[in-house]
């Protein structure tokens, strides 16, 4: 059985990555140079040095491939860039290194178990550089000729393939001119096919074709004709997560279950058997495991069998880098009666390197407003740019990014191309901070439904 287990890379090679866009869309790295010094407003990135530092000596370690099993916390108050630098971290990885971010809430979902849903983030964090050797055939099309027996039921043909120093000619069978049909490959394409399993992959068209005109779509990409052999061995690198090999090989899943996302629980004894291909590929020189980082944002929403699964799954020899945030201060850990410091148990946070980011200087929050307003495309006038600086050392410096949009809308309203003071009155108007909702609530005399129970950290008890 364990012989079986498949990496499944040729399926997985096309699956992009997803970008997210939002709050968050302005941070491109850490803004660290080469001595790992933050510079002061670079990649997005300004101020909290300290946190930014230790975020690029971590990630050092990481690329080093010398860090597993340990876990890192931010600790600091609410929009202090927690989330941000973790950001920032995943953009400094590079492609090949994991980073898997979930916030902490989402392992209590209903369709598997606390404890699957925090192994299978530990192992999407997990990275599997497989090495493959492969005997391909490469290059330009001259002619597909395709020969129908008299019922339509068998075909044969003839494929002819050039490079810049050769021609031949390939017997075609009904697999392979159905796969070619598939793949809409014509004269003039450029294509490489895998001989093992047979699977074509269209590289492009070739240059010497560029001025035929037909049946091209604008996103046609233009390729040289390949030189040299026609059949080449090739070493195709790829990186897997380890859930990804999981997933694979589930027999009730299969890869499919990747792109719907349904992934559903997976058997212990086949990650068992999971494991111990992957340390046999590596000890044959096959594969090389990547630590990668798992994220988890607003950590102190995890319950106290989370966290000791966390203080065991820390220990194994394949564990991620464990990063996470967390703006509470002494608080109840969930599902018990005791407080501790950042809502985590003692025992865990005697594990963790803690960071803690500090409220922002009102020179930083300037330049963060500036920067947002770049990536918005909004312009504020100078007086408006104080004082929505003001407002953010008022409030919190999220209530002032999140005027700056709304503002926006506000001018545009009165056909103004700048953002002007009056507008980020009005808004201000509009929309409460966190500190006025508070003094409003109060002055309703709990007029609104259900306002008191108990003390104050009721509010987070599940059961
Ligand atoms: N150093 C920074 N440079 C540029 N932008 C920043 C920086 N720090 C925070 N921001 C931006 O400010 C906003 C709030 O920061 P963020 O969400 O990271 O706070 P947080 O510490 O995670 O807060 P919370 O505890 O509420 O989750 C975000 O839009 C973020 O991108
Ligand atoms: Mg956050």
């Amino acid at each position: 059985m364990a012989t079986s287990i498949t990496a499944g890379a040729s399926e997985l090679r096309d699956i992009t990555k997803m970008e997210r866009i939002g709050a968050h869309s302005h941070i491109r790295g850490l803004g660290l140079d080469d001595r790992l010094e933050p510079r002061d407003n670079s990649q997005g990135m300004v101020g909290q040095a300290k946190a930014r530092k230790a975020a690029g000596m971590i990630l050092k370690m990481v690329q080093e491939g010398r860090i597993a099993g340990r876990a890192m916390l931010f600790a600091g108050p609410p929009s202090t860039g927690k989330t941000a630098i973790a950001l920032g971290m995943a953009q400094t990885l590079g492609s090949d290194v994991p980073f898997t971010m979930i916030a902490a809430s989402e392992v209590f979902s209903l369709s598997m178990s606390k404890t699957e849903a925090l192994t299978q983030a530990l192992r999407r964090s997990i990275g599997v550089r497989i090495k493959e050797e492969t005997e391909i055939i490469e290059g330009e099309v001259v002619e597909i000729q395709i020969d129908r027996s008299l019922t339509g039921a068998t075909k044969t043909g003839k494929l002819t393939i050039k490079t810049t120093d050769m021609e031949t000619i390939y017997d075609l069978g009904t697999k392979m001119i159905d796969a070619l049909s598939k793949e809409k490959v014509l004269a003039g394409d450029v294509i490489a096919i895998d001989k093992t399993s047979g699977k074509i992959s269209k590289l492009g068209r070739s240059f010497a074709r560029s001025r035929d005109y037909d049946a091209m779509g604008a996103d046609t990409k233009f390729v040289q004709c390949p030189e040299g052999e026609i059949q080449k061995r090739k070493e195709v690198v790829h990186t897997v997560s380890l859930h990804e090999i999981d997933v694979i090989n589930s027999r009730t899943q299969g890869f499919l279950a990747l792109f719907a996302g349904d992934t559903g629980e997976i058997k212990p004894e086949l990650r068992a058997q999971i494991n111990t291909k992957v340390q046999e590929w590596r000890e044959e020189g096959k594969a090389e495991i990547i630590p990668g980082v798992l994220f988890i944002d607003e950590v102190h929403m995890l319950d106290i069998e989370c966290f000791s699964f966390l203080n065991r799954a820390l220990e194994n020899d394949l564990s991620p880098l464990v990063v996470m945030a967390s703006n509470r201060g002494m608080a109840r850990i969930r599902g018990t009666k005791f407080r501790s410091p950042h809502g985590l148990p003692v025992d865990l946070l005697d594990r963790v390197l803690i960071v803690s980011t500090k409220p922002y200087t009102e020179e930083d929050i300037q330049q963060i407003i500036h920067i947002r307003c770049q990536e918005e495309d909004v312009t504020l006038t100078q007086d408006a740019t104080t004082v929505l600086t003001r407002m953010a050392m008022d409030t919190t410096l999220r209530y002032a990014l999140n005027l700056i949009s709304c503002a926006q809308v506000l001018a545009r309203k009165r056909k103004a191309e700048q953002v002007d003071v009056e507008d980020l009155r009005r808004g201000y108007t509009y929309f409460m901070d966190e500190k006025r909702s508070v003094k409003w609530l109060k002055d309703q005399q709990g007029s609104l439904m259900f306002e008191e129970i108990g003390g104050e950290d009721d509010v987070m008890d599940q059961s």
